[in-house]
């Protein structure tokens, strides 16, 4: 492995005095301590502040690699999110609050989020939905979404959601690995003023697909369009006369709660099992420990719940504490650059969580857009999704923060299905550097044999010991689950290359593995490269990311043009074009190089960290086992 030095040289930023003595827990020392001495007590203590419906005889039995966490208990991760809070103080609290593309804004209470969910879990099972059966999701950024998706939830079905970004071959496959009976669309979401028809692209994507019974449309365009009898019910009309009472199914702690698909090293994504109990106490401890959410506060994660960060901090983290949830089909730069900054005045939103990405675009526009908005109602701002690069934590720290908020940069994936390295407010803050393991995970940076590495040499980010929203399978796939748990062993191996400094604060490099992040999205190269070799003109390509101020990383591919065909920009567009049908525009590369031939080992395997050398005019490294 390439253990070079990093330079880890990076300001410290104290807290303002009123973070300094934030306290949930405790001293963070203290409670690491204890967390790692005693996990069970640990976890067993965040477990009790939730309802079960029976506690656990276990808090934990591991046999690695399967955990089992909480086993014996039941519950419903909605009585937590909704019942727990519908019966206490919190009935009349806002839960939600919805601005659409065009500003109109819908609001729910706990009592009417409760109320419609209920309802639609009435019409789940009405159509024979049972517990452990998959619901594919194809759904805009709308209310009726998240409302389904806890409805799904409370019969003790399986959601699996899939971002109403990615192409009909995307959706197809996750519909088919899952073998989802039911899938939950809209006929259109709306961005920037334009309706992107989704029904289309669930018509291509159930053919083929055996196991779809039924599709769900919400229909939020007049003229309605039509929906075919046999199969396709309009929203409204599933429920329409439905009771508004619906008991939660009382689910086993180790019961599936949703498979959520993403990116792997292979053509074929995978299904990331997560469970009930674990998930629950993982989201509720991050949600109420890492954001400090209080009865007071206006949470608003930019996040779509296509993603784990919709999944873990949209939906179930933050309606589990019982906060008050800004979420928005805006997107950053419409109608124009200040409607962010607007809705954080709007409503008052005192947690703003979003990605680099979107702090990058704001950057390269300038502070006038913020600094026309009164943004004094913030309290804390967190990040996810790729590092978060020095000069974006510093614009973000200093022109959206004004030099004394605290930032939480959490590092976490949809594998871990909750936050585990950060910045806790109160620390000091050093950008560039996520922070440090949060109680309760245990983290470390190891070489390739598992023995840690010293602060300042690169390794591997592993995680040493189990923790409750684990991913419990990958649906279908037992070896690629165990896969994370052979590379190095006794640990989960993370496939992120980081770095400590003598503080223990984690930097994170990149990946390890052939996932490209593109604006946070994790896009598997080898499921760009099927999809170009799809296209009737390829025979072989490889697609590798390049660093890009903007977006991260830029997807750029390599492409061997079969007999017959030409290189050219016509050519170039219909690849790209391609892509962007087959998987969706976040996969689309941004540039096509036809080559005739690609670097490979001497087994065959492309070699793509010489091309993204050669791309990136640097160092290919070493070369011994390239072919020729
Ligand atoms: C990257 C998103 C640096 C990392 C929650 C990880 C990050 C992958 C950060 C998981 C961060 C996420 N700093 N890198 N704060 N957050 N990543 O599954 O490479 O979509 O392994 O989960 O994103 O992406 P995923």
């Amino acid at each position: 492995m390439n253990e070079e030095k990093v330079n880890l040289k990076a300001p410290v930023y104290i807290p303002d005095s009123s973070y300094r003595d934030y306290r949930w827990m405790g001293d963070y020392e203290t409670v690491y301590r204890e967390s790692v001495e005693n996990p069970e007590k640990f976890w067993e203590d965040i477990a009790g502040e939730l309802e079960w419906d029976k506690k656990w005889d276990n808090v934990l039995e591991w046999d690695y690699p399967d955990a089992r966490w909480f086993s014996g208990a039941k519950l419903n991760i909605t009585a937590n999110c909704l019942d727990r809070h519908v019966n206490n103080s919190r009935k009349n609290k806002v839960a939600i609050i919805w601005r659409g593309d065009d500003g109109c804004e819908r609001v729910f209470t706990y009592r009417q989020l409760f109320r419609e969910v209920m309802r639609f879990a009435n019409g789940l099972k009405k159509l024979g939905i049972k517990k452990g059966d998959r619901i594919c999701f194809y759904m805009p950024f709308v209310p009726e979404h998240i409302i389904a998706i806890l409805a799904c939830a409370r019969i003790g079905a399986v959601h699996t959601i899939v971002y109403a970004g990615f192409g009909s071959d995307s959706l197809h496959q996750r519909i088919v690995d899952s073998e989802a009976k039911l899938v939950i669309t809209a006929d259109v979401s709306i961005r920037r003023g334009k309706r992107i028809d989704l029904k289309s692209i669930v018509d291509e994507a159930i053919v083929n697909a055996p196991s779809v019974e039924r599709i769900i449309v919400y229909r939020r365009t007049k003229p309605e369009i039509e929906l075919y009898a046999e199969m396709e019910l309009d929203y409204y009309s599933l429920i329409k006369g439905e009771s508004f009472h619906c008991d939660p199914e009382i689910m086993d702690a180790e019961d599936p709660l949703f498979i959520l698909y993403t990116s792997g090293t292979t053509g074929v994504p995978k299904g990331i099992l997560h469970t009930c109990g674990g998930y629950m106490v993982g989201t509720y401890y991050t949600s109420k420990y890492v954001f400090d959410i209080k009865d007071s506060d206006v949470y608003w994660c930019t996040a779509d719940p296509g993603w784990i960060t919709g999944h873990s901090y949209l939906v179930y983290g933050p309606l589990a504490v019982g906060a008050t949830i800004l979420f928005s089909e805006t997107t950053p730069d419409y109608p124009d650059l200040g409607v962010w900054w607007e809705m954080v005045e709007d409503f008052g939103v005192t947690i703003l969580y979003t990605a680099p990405t979107a702090i990058r675009m704001f950057m390269k526009y300038g502070e006038s857009w913020p600094d026309k908005y009164n943004l004094e109602s913030l309290r804390i701002l967190g990040s996810v999704g790729e590092p978060l690069n020095p000069e974006a934590f510093e614009w973000f720290y200093r022109v959206i923060g004004k030099s004394k908020l605290p930032i939480v940069d959490t590092w976490w994936q949809t594998e871990t299905g909750m936050h585990m390295i950060t910045t806790i407010v109160g620390q000091p803050m050093k950008p560039g550097f996520a922070g440090k393991p949060i109680p309760g995970v245990v983290a470390d940076i190891v070489d390739n044999e598992g023995n840690p590495v010293e602060p300042g040499k690169k390794g591997k980010l592993v995680i040493k010991a189990p923790w409750p929203s684990m991913m419990r399978d990958v649906w279908n796939n037992r070896e690629r689950y165990e896969h994370y748990w052979n590379d190095i062993p006794g640990c989960y191996t993370v496939g992120d290359m980081a770095v400590k400094d003598k503080d223990g604060y984690i930097m994170i490099i990149g990946r390890s593995d052939d996932v490209i992040i593109v604006s946070g999205h994790n896009i598997g190269s080898a499921e760009v490269e099927s999809a170009l070799v799809d296209h009737k003109a390829v025979s072989e390509s490889a697609v590798v990311g390049i660093p890009d101020d903007l977006k991260g990383n830029l997807i750029v591919a390599y492409v061997i043009l079969k007999e017959g065909f030409t290189g050219g920009e016509k050519l170039e567009n219909e690849l790209k074009y391609h892509v962007r049908m087959t998987l969706g525009p976040i996969s689309m590369p941004s540039d096509i190089r036809f080559v005739q031939s690609l670097p490979k080992t001497r087994s065959g395997k492309i070699m793509r960290r010489v091309l993204r050398a050669q791309e990136m005019g640097v160092d290919p490294g070493d070369l011994s086992t390239l072919e020729d």
